[in-house]
């Protein structure tokens, strides 16, 4: 057995680096297209789609660096000339889809790569490597960019593939001759072939063929951030005691083992308060969310789905308190409703009081278990129970809002 090519027959390596790719590549398209066309709406169809998810991308990466070893190999390797050098616009086709396959081994795997670490949060890869890649910011633009591009690769590599797969078998069962048999490995008769020059006219046509399908993709708008399903409708402003000036809601989930943190935009909150309390009940609070206003990293829509937040039929989250002045610290006791459960709550809080400005901050965790928050997610692999909420805001007293305006 031969390890390298001669100028008529493909080596063990290069037959070996052909089908493992080719059975890698072969396998994790499909998975992809199937897991692409999964639905999500309950966690359990969730978990099914980031499994297969995260296979494609686990064995994509292996394709990565498969392709680079057999890249460099193929570097130091004469190409076995074609069996058929007079069929000048087959022999240009074949070769052009080479460079095309050869190509799309790493702008495929690279492009979707880059799109999951600019990602937070779906379908981890199974490797302990690349779950973000250095300079590569997670940005929902910077994702879609790159999920564009990787569409495009992938659907040039697929394309590619029926058409070189269609040229081999041509060859074997038309043609009958030894070019299918050569790459298997199978002892076929072959006539010693010279070496062949090769031109670069294909690897030219290649590069218009990427350039062309790119360019195409700009005009349908392949590289552009989907919007997400659920629209928040605008929450009514509160007339209250103390007025928010600003402030933020924020969360954070272990989603497949990665922290996703996430973002309420749109809340209200009905302050009374009586700063000159010193210990006992000191005023009271009623904070309105609109669920469908939360951004979560990429994994927003999911959150959305009726086994989760299931914003459609539970638009708000209502926390209801009365607020406790102890000698050692504020504390609001009430209750929070959430996708209609109602479950009592105790949060500390800390505040600090200046003029009529109050500055108030809590950190608090939350069981997702409680308000039946991705039930069917019964252990922490895939979705942790604790929801960490962070809370800041500042208000200025009635008065003393009059006075800023
Ligand atoms: C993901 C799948 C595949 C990839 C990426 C791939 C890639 C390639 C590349 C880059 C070459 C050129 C090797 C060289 O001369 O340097 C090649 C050759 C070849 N491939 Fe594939 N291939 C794939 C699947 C297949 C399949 C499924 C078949 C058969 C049904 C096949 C049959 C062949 C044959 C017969 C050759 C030799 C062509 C010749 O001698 O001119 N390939 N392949
Ligand atoms: C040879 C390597 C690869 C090929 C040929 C490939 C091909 C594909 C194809 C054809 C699709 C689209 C399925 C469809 O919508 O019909 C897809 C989707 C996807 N691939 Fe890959 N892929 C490869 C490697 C990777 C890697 C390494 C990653 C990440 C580490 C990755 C991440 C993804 C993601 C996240 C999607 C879904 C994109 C979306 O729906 O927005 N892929 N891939």
């Amino acid at each position: 057995m031969t390890l390298s090519n001669t100028t008529s027959r493909y080596g063990a390596i290069t037959r070996s680096f052909h089908w493992l790719t080719a059975l890698l590549v072969m396998t994790l398209i499909p998975v992809a297209m199937i897991a692409s066309d999964l639905p999500y709406d309950t966690s359990e169809q969730l978990a099914r789609k980031a499994w297969l998810f995260s296979l494609h991308k686990t064995l994509g990466v292996t394709v990565f660096f498969v392709a680079l070893l057999r890249i460099g190999w193929a570097l130091g390797q004469p190409k076995p000339s074609t069996l058929h050098p007079e069929r000048r616009a087959e022999t240009f086709l074949a070769e052009t889809a080479h460079w095309l396959l050869y190509g799309s081994l790493v702008l495929a795997p690279l492009s979707g790569w880059l799109h999951h670490a600019a990602t937070t949060g779906f379908a981890p890869i199974w490797w302990p490597l690349g779950q973000s890649l250095p300079m590569v910011p997670k940005s929902e633009s910077i994702a879609a960019l790159f999920g564009g591009f990787h569409w495009v690769f992938g659907k040039v590599m697929t394309v590619t593939i029926l058409l070189h797969v269609a040229g081999a078998l041509k060859h074997h069962f038309i043609d009958r001759d030894a070019t299918l048999r050569r790459m298997i490995g199978t002892k076929a008769a072959l006539p010693d072939l010279p070496a062949a020059a090769h031109s670069l006219r294909p690897l030219g046509a290649a590069i218009a063929v990427w350039a062309a399908v790119l360019l195409g993709g700009t005009g349908f708008g392949v590289y552009g951030t989907e919007s997400s399903g659920a629209q928040a409708a605008a929450l009514e402003d509160v007339t209250s005691d103390w007025t928010v000036q600003d402030g933020s809601i924020d969360i954070a989930v272990t989603q497949f083992g990665s922290q996703v943190e996430g973002t309420f935009a749109d809340w209200t909150a009905d302050i009374t308060f009586d700063p000159t309390v010193s210990s006992g009940p000191s005023g009271s609070v009623e904070v309105v969310i609109a669920i469908a206003s939360l951004k979560l990293g990429s994994v927003t829509d999911q959150a959305m789905g009726p086994d989760f937040f299931d914003a459609q039929q539970y638009e708000t989250a209502v926390f209801k308190a009365d607020l406790i002045t102890e000698i050692d610290g504020y504390f609001a006791d009430g209750t929070l409703s959430l996708k209609g459960t109602e479950v009592p709550l105790k949060m500390l809080f800390r505040l600090s009081v200046e003029g009529g400005a109050a500055n108030m901050q809590a950190n608090l965790t939350l069981d997702r278990l409680d308000f039946g928050i991705g039930n069917n997610m019964a252990d922490e692999s895939s979705l942790g129970f604790g929801v960490d909420v962070s809370i800041a805001l500042t208000a200025l007293r009635g008065d003393q809002q009059a006075i800023a305006e």
